[in-house]
């Protein structure tokens, strides 16, 4: 496959949508970003990586962490996580608080906030400081040592993160968090705000593609427990617009409301794009519509 030349078809399809949707304002630092940017990479399971366009720009990956810290956890021997979520898709926003109630403080899946905020809760647990060590794993798996997290950005949402600390108390009032509500919340904002190039996540979610396999060859994670990422990436990780984004694109995904999305083949690459315009399910408009077509010209989706 000549990835190049598909990335590059890919991109003159896409470029007439960049700048549709709206960046994510409800995170002030984030509404600062030009939304006139788009960036779309290739790691393939055999170290290659191929780009186009703003691909070696960082932008802030946002729920795109969710992916990492549920791996992170599952590595760790984790696995009774799934006591504390469950595997299902939410069909509610990222942020809703209404299924927690009706089902006892346990969300959905580890993808809606409520539920990365659980799997942050493990990590911390587990590691005794769960954002550094994501961001120590990304610099690893990327091969980027300069990867680091924004402080405006945290700050930015710490400062408006009220929805957030709901959902954070409101489980911990089901004893479903063990550690202090302040401390969860502090380490999901920091993994949030970590900075990372299409380039630089494409290349740290490869152990997604080859089954559990770090850069350097070591297991992260068993077979069956890459699959299980996988799976509830595709069911999950584009919250509302899951059905969606399987109908169009039919790939594991995980977006971010920075407008980035990391989508696996399993066995073949792992791809990340970006581009800020957000449609009104927090998923970037250019970024979904690549992801179609670049499964569309190859003929490469999990169906
Ligand atoms: O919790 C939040 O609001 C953000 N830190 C992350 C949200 C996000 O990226 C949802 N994704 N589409």
């Amino acid at each position: 496959m000549d990835y190049q030349a598909v990335l590059e078809e890919v991109t003159a399809f896409a470029r007439p949508l960049v700048g549709r949707g709206q960046v994510a304002d409800y995170i002030p630092a984030l509404a600062e970003v030009d939304v006139n940017q788009f960036g779309m990479a290739v790691a393939d399971v055999d170290g290659g990586v191929y780009g186009t366009g703003d691909w070696e720009k960082p932008f802030s990956v946002q729920s795109i962490s969710k992916a990492f810290s549920l791996a992170l956890v599952l590595a760790e021997g984790g696995g009774k996580i799934w006591d504390r979520v469950g595997t299902e898709p939410s069909g509610n926003p990222f942020n809703s608080l209404v299924q927690l109630e009706y089902e006892n403080g346990i969300p959905r899946n580890p993808f809606i906030n409520a539920g990365a905020l659980v799997v942050t809760d493990r990590l911390q647990t587990l590691t005794g400081d769960a954002s550094t060590t994501m961001l120590e794993f990304l610099r690893a798996e990327s091969g980027n040592p300069d990867l680091a997290f924004d402080p405006a950005v945290a700050a930015s949402e710490t400062e408006h993160g009220d929805r957030n600390a709901a959902l954070a108390h409101f489980m911990a009032s089901y004893g479903n968090l063990d550690n202090p509500v302040p401390t969860v919340l502090e380490h999901y904002f920091w993994q949030c705000s970590i900075e990372m190039s299409c380039r630089d996540l494409a290349r740290a979610g490869s152990f997604l593609a080859r089954h559990g396999l770090r850069a350097d060859g070591s297991r992260l994670l068993p077979r069956r427990e890459a699959k299980q990422v996988n799976a509830v990436m595709l069911t999950c990780g584009t919250y509302d617009a899951a059905g969606d984004f399987a109908y169009r694109v039919g790939l594991p995904g995980k977006s971010g409301v920075g407008g980035g999305i990391v989508a696996v083949i399993p066995g073949r690459c792992t791809l990340c794009v970006w581009s800020p315009g957000l449609d009104t399910r927090g998923n970037s408009v250019a970024g979904v519509a690549a992801l179609d077509h670049f499964t569309t010209l190859t003929g490469w989706s999990v169906f």
